[in-house]
């Protein structure tokens, strides 16, 4: 197996599902991953080369506290892996706005927080890669997707925003968009997942793309595609997909 090109990984959301499984498989191959998320018990027991960082990425003092103690600790992060997020399905009967809310401060500005730490950091080095999860449900506007999908389609925005102008400073820029993947976040989902994957393939598929220094990262490829097409459609034709396929009306 190829060597990976990283020797520190910080790692948000690394306490269970897609963040987790990325966290192991890394370690597993001789990476030394700081792992970040609220739950410190669930951080503590990963493995010998995951050291925890418990951190509540909305919080913008304790993300720049622990970058510098993570950085102390261990040197300079090569690739951040932005993946703390939340998601709670909307229903529109019961709209307000805390969902929208917590939805942009821990998925949009969380990643916002992270970048504010690390890249003063990496243009100082002139090195780095930062990754983000986003979703393909930032690249249509989806039912009971109204607080999540708008958090996803800034990630994406974000990503395309500042790819040219990290990379004229050295630091490569990735955004991963998984499709629906087997993790706690999706267990609430109440309708049937398609190509629904599983975690450890989620976080194959991501190691390989950072690997690559691909600027998008998106899976699996046939949900992509259906996803992508979807844009393109008018609106006309969109609607009525949706009421007929996921509306069921
Ligand atoms: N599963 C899917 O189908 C899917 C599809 C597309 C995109 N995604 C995205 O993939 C990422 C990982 O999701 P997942 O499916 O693996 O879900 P998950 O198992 O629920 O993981 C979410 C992670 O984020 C952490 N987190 C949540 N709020 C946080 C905060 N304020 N500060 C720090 N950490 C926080 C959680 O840990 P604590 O609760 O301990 O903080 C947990 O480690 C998310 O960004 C999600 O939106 C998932």
């Amino acid at each position: 197996m190829q060597a990976l090109p990283w020797k520190v990984v910080w790692i948000t959301g690394a306490s269970t599902g897609i963040g987790r499984e990325i966290a192991l498989q890394l370690a597993g191959q001789g990476v030394t991953v700081a792992a970040s998320a609220r739950s410190a018990d669930k951080l503590v027991s990963l493995g010998p080369n995951i050291r925890p960082y418990p951190l509540d990425v909305t919080d913008r003092q304790a993300v720049l506290a622990t970058l510098e103690t993570i950085e102390g600790d261990l040197g300079p992060v090569d690739l951040a892996v932005m993946a703390a997020g939340t998601y709670s399905p909307l229903d529109v009967e019961k709209f307000g706005a805390p969902l929208f809310e917590a939805a942009m401060t821990t998925n949009y500005l969380g990643v916002v927080n992270c970048l504010s730490g690390l890249l003063p950091r990496m243009f100082r080095r002139r090195r780095g890669h930062v990754a983000w999860v986003a979703s393909v449900a930032g690249f249509v506007g989806l039912p009971k997707a109204a607080a999540y999908g708008p958090s996803k389609a800034a990630l994406i925005n974000l990503a395309e925003s500042l790819k040219v102008d990290l990379e004229l400073r050295g630091v490569t820029v990735s955004v991963v968009n998984p499709g629906f993947v087997e993790t706690p976040l999706t267990a609430q989902n109440d309708f049937a997942m398609p190509f629904l994957m599983q975690a450890p393939e989620a976080a194959r598929l991501t190691i390989e793309g950072l690997k690559r220094r691909r600027f998008e990262i998106s899976y699996p490829w046939r949900f992509v595609l259906i996803m992508k097409l979807a844009r393109l459609m008018p609106y006309g034709l969109f609607f009525r997909l949706i009421k007929r396929t996921v509306l069921k009306a």
